[in-house]
């Protein structure tokens, strides 16, 4: 695309009243095509199961990222969102204001610490769950009109195997499923695995053992995790490492703040860093690609025809 071929679009988002998103977006598409604008690396952290720690290591990541450049943080749990309450926000604007039309992406940031925003999710809306593929669009077009500001995009990812939980996973440059110990924690990790798989064949999943208890508890789920999805799906992800059960994090959710925050030497904040340190070797390994521009080609809205 070409600056000429992104002002006619400009238009022609103008007189089809599509958000002042989808207009910039194009433009920034232009700039990123005619290679102006680099991309933030992006990453999904992801489960299947609720209640693994996906939004804690969330927190965490994006504050030790934020320490290295600009980061943002998605809560991709749209309807009932929580990334904001371990930053001790309180949102005044959220997605659900971007899907009802009332406010750009860009207009529902809010600054969280020092060079990280946060993107919110809504608080109990349940429709925000299951978008329609002009919704998500609209979504992934505002994420791409904000990205290129990031050095990082963090997406704190819903629970679950929907679309849209699968689509904001294979739009990002890289994929961090976050298990723990239990079986059924397993288990959904494994078909959120299958899941991904199907979408995005060439991707090499990583994931994470929260919770456990030591080292040896780690390697053994890590090698149950591997041998199912060796043997099913005839692929295995990445095993990166393992998190503590650690009574920090309890006291830092509790006191609404990331746990590298607040306790940094607790075992769990050391661990985190050193996860996000290969973090960034592993976005070394890959392009950026944009997780908004990514998600854009995937929901299946081709504007005119929806
Ligand atoms: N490493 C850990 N040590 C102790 N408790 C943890 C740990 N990770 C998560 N938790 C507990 O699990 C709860 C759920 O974590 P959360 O990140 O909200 O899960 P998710 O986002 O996957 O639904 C936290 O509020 C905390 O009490
Ligand atoms: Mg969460």
């Amino acid at each position: 695309m070409n600056w000429d071929q992104a002002r006619k679009l400009l238009r022609l988002a103008r007189t089809r009243s599509e958000s002042a998103d989808a207009a910039r977006a194009s433009v920034d598409h232009a700039r990123h095509e005619l290679g102006a604008a680099p991309r933030a690396h992006s990453l999904c952290i992801a489960s299947g199961k609720g209640g693994t720690g996906k939004s804690v290591v969330s927190a965490s990541l994006g504050t030790l990222f934020a320490r290295r450049g600009r980061t943002l943080l998605v809560d991709a749990d749209l309807g009932v969102g929580n990334a904001h309450i371990l930053h001790d926000l309180c949102p005044p604007h959220s997605f659900v204001d971007v899907i009802e039309g009332r406010l750009s992406v860009r207009d529902i940031r809010v600054n969280a610490r020092p060079q990280l925003d946060l993107l919110a999710g809504g608080s109990g809306v349940s429709r925000m769950a299951g978008l329609s593929p002009y919704e998500l669009h609209l979504v992934a077009v505002g994420i791409e009109s904000v990205e290129q500001e990031y050095r990082h995009v963090l997406v704190d990812s819903a629970a679950g195997i929907s679309n849209q939980t699968i689509a904001f996973a294979a739009a990002s440059d890289v994929v961090l499923i976050v298990t723990t110990p239990d079986v059924t924690a397993l288990t959904d990790a494994y078909a959120f695995l299958k899941v991904l798989l199907q979408r995005r064949g060439e991707l090499v999943p990583l994931f994470v053992v929260n919770r456990a208890t030591c080292e040896e508890e780690a390697l053994h789920v890590a090698d149950r995790l591997r041998g199912v999805a060796r043997k099913f799906l005839g692929r295995e992800p990445r095993y990166l490492g393992w998190l503590p059960d650690d009574r920090h994090v309890v006291e830092c959710v509790n006191a609404r703040s990331p746990v590298v925050a607040r306790a940094a030497d607790a075992p769990f904040s050391q661990a985190v860093t050193e996860l996000s340190v290969r973090m960034q070797q592993e976005f070394a390994r890959v392009p950026a690609r944009g997780v908004g521009r990514s998600m854009l080609r995937s929901v299946g809205y081709t504007p005119g025809l929806g």
